[in-house]
């Protein structure tokens, strides 16, 4: 059994690397939305020893932070871009969290390329959430308008973007928050997250939530 999860684990890594580096090539060619450097090499081999420090909260699928109280947010199978980004806004204190900020400050940026290749190289297992179906379908409407970057489900392939689709419903309404209050800085996301209602968060939330993804809490089983 364990040995059947480490080889599926690790077929994907191996794919998913290769994926990675093809599209790193693109990337830098094309874009430089982010600062994620894309010269570095990913070893996912070596992100999966780091990741154990992260594993005792990312790993427990269904753990709160402790106040304001939400479910930590689950980053397997989330874009490695967009990981190694949050990371350095935490590092670079943009984005408020004092113990993400703690636990980023020790990265260096091959850590975090590495740490965040494993995590993104994990297969979906997340289900999604049951919410209010009314919300569900209000927040649908208004998701038009986050779609070309977050995908008509919030599953949008795009690398500096984030799954949203199948994400914990409360920490997204934080997430949202956070960016309204301007505790999470970033330009595009407080354009569009400072024209919303409390209940249009609550709306979108509930809808990402509640939509098949493939990001998951991944737990300590498959670790050494
Ligand atoms: C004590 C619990 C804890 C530990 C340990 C921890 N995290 Fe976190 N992590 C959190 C919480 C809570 C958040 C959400 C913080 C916020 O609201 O910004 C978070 C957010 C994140 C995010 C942003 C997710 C997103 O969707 O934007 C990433 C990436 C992340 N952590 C990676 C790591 C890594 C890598 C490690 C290990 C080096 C780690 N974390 C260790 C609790 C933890
Ligand atoms: C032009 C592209 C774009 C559009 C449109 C957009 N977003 Fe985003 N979104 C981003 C980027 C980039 C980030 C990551 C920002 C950061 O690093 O904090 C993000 C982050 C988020 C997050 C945080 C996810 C996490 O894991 O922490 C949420 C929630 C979110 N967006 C919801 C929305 C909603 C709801 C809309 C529509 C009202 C929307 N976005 C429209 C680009 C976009």
């Amino acid at each position: 059994m364990l040995n059947k999860i480490r080889h599926t684990l690790f077929s994907s890594v191996s794919a998913s690397l290769a994926a990675t580096s093809l599209f790193t090539v693109v990337l830098s060619s094309v874009v430089s939305l982010s600062s994620v450097n894309t010269a570095l090499a990913a070893d996912a081999a070596r992100g999966e020893k780091l990741a154990q420090t992260c594993q005792g909260c990312h790993g427990a699928p269904g753990l709160r932070n402790p106040g304001p109280v939400y479910n930590i947010p689950m980053i397997g199978g989330q874009h490695p871009d967009y990981i190694v980004s949050a990371l350095q806004a935490y590092k670079a204190k943009t984005r408020g969290h004092k113990t993400m900020q703690a636990q980023a400050s020790n990265l260096s940026d091959q850590d975090m390329t590495d740490i965040a290749a494993f995590y993104g190289s994990i297969a979906g297992r997340s289900r999604p959430s049951l919410v209010n179906a009314a919300k569900a379908a209000t927040g649908k409407e208004k998701s038009v308008q986050c779609a070309s970057c977050h995908g008509a489900d919030g599953n949008g392939d795009q690398a500096t973007f984030p799954k949203l689709a199948g994400q914990y419903e409360n920490y997204l309404v934080q997430a949202l928050k956070d960016y309204r209050s301007g505790d999470r800085q970033n330009a595009i996301m407080a354009g569009f997250a400072g024209t919303l209602t409390i209940s249009d968060i609550k709306a979108l939330s509930a809808w990402y939530a509640s939509q098949e993804g493939g990001l998951s809490a991944p737990q300590a089983e498959v670790f050494k």
